[in-house]
């Protein structure tokens, strides 16, 4: 099921990142990359290990400043400074989880609150009524999304005792706890068995339905398809196909580059087929051998 945003008249460019590259000294990780997100959209970033969509994200978020090229959030030009970043309106999720593991689940989720609370060090201190009542409305928050996730009823847990699965979307929980216009998430199924993965894409299309735009990296290309309205796939850095599920899937090239299977006449192209040949010949001798074997057993 594919619940395409419903278009309104008012889509606006939330995210706008134009010629962004990013080298570490001699390697080009990130290579002239445009992408734009549109609000109310829903689009994946994919492509093969080591493609630089990771090092695309730490780009836009600011943890990164990109060799070349500029990020904008909703017309404002990002200065790439991750809190800087994460005030504008960006959250994000992290390809290594990254949650604080003797915390409880809740107390995390109010760490990602931080950057709304205007109050200071000093209100913190002296607990006055201020700080009491932007305490308690952080709570009420970090509780709405504890729900929202369906993790309220860990709230009290260690996030280290949690499993993998509900560790992924407690830090989608406290990336939305800093109220963001757009999220980002690098690979939010990773480890996850198909019914997390199932929900996870329900979760999704619900940020997405509260006004929140995303921008998603996944290998798992039956979540990325299904999900998104759009598709960018990154190949060696560059951006190789951007376009529809449809297009991108049936795109040679991105097969290709994915599957690491090389083009009729592609460099290499003949030591490959050599490969697959002798690969397909080993897995007759064994079929041969397992009926053999079925034989002799009967
Ligand atoms: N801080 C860094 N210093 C040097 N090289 C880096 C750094 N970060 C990433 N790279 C290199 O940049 C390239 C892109 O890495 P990146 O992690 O962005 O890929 P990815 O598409 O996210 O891959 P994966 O799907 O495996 O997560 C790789 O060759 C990686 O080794
Ligand atoms: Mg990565």
């Amino acid at each position: 099921m594919n619940t395409m945003a419903t278009p309104t008249a008012t889509t606006t460019t939330v995210l706008d990142a134009s010629g962004v590259t990013m080298r570490f000294g001699g390697l080009t990780a990130v290579r002239s990359v445009d992408l734009q997100v549109n609000s109310g959209e829903i689009v994946g970033l994919i492509g093969p290990n080591g493609a630089g969509k990771t090092t695309f994200f730490n780009c836009l978020t600011g943890l990164y400043v990109p060799t070349e090229g500029k990020v904008s959030y909703k017309g404002t030009v990002l200065p790439p400074k991750p809190h800087l970043v994460t005030q504008a309106g960006i959250a994000r999720t992290f390809q290594n989880i990254r949650l604080f593991a003797n915390m409880t689940v809740l107390e995390n989720v109010l760490v990602g609150r931080h950057t709304r609370t205007k109050e200071g060090l000093f209100s913190a201190l002296l607990r006055g009524p201020g700080f009491k009542k932007a305490e308690a409305a952080s709570h009420a928050r970090a509780m709405e999304l504890l729900e929202f996730i369906g993790l309220a009823h860990k709230a009290d847990h260690l996030s280290r005792n949690l499993p993998y699965g509900e560790q992924r979307k407690l830090e989608i929980a406290r990336a939305l706890a800093s109220d963001p216009g757009l999220l980002l998430l690098d690979e939010p199924t990773a480890g996850m068995n198909p019914q997390e993965t199932r929900a996870a894409e329900e979760l999704i299309f619900a940020i997405r339905d509260q006004g929140i735009a995303v921008l998603v990296i996944e290998h798992d290309m039956r979540f990325i398809f299904n999900l998104c309205d759009r598709v960018a796939c990154l190949v060696q850095g560059e951006k190789l196909v951007e376009g529809t599920p449809d297009v991108v899937q049936s795109d040679e090239r991105v097969v290709a580059a994915y599957l690491g299977t090389p083009f009729e006449g592609a460099p290499g192209a003949d030591e490959a087929a050599e490969v697959a040949a002798a690969e397909a010949h080993a897995d007759a001798q064994s079929t041969t051998r397992t009926d053999r074997t079925e034989g002799d057993t009967q």
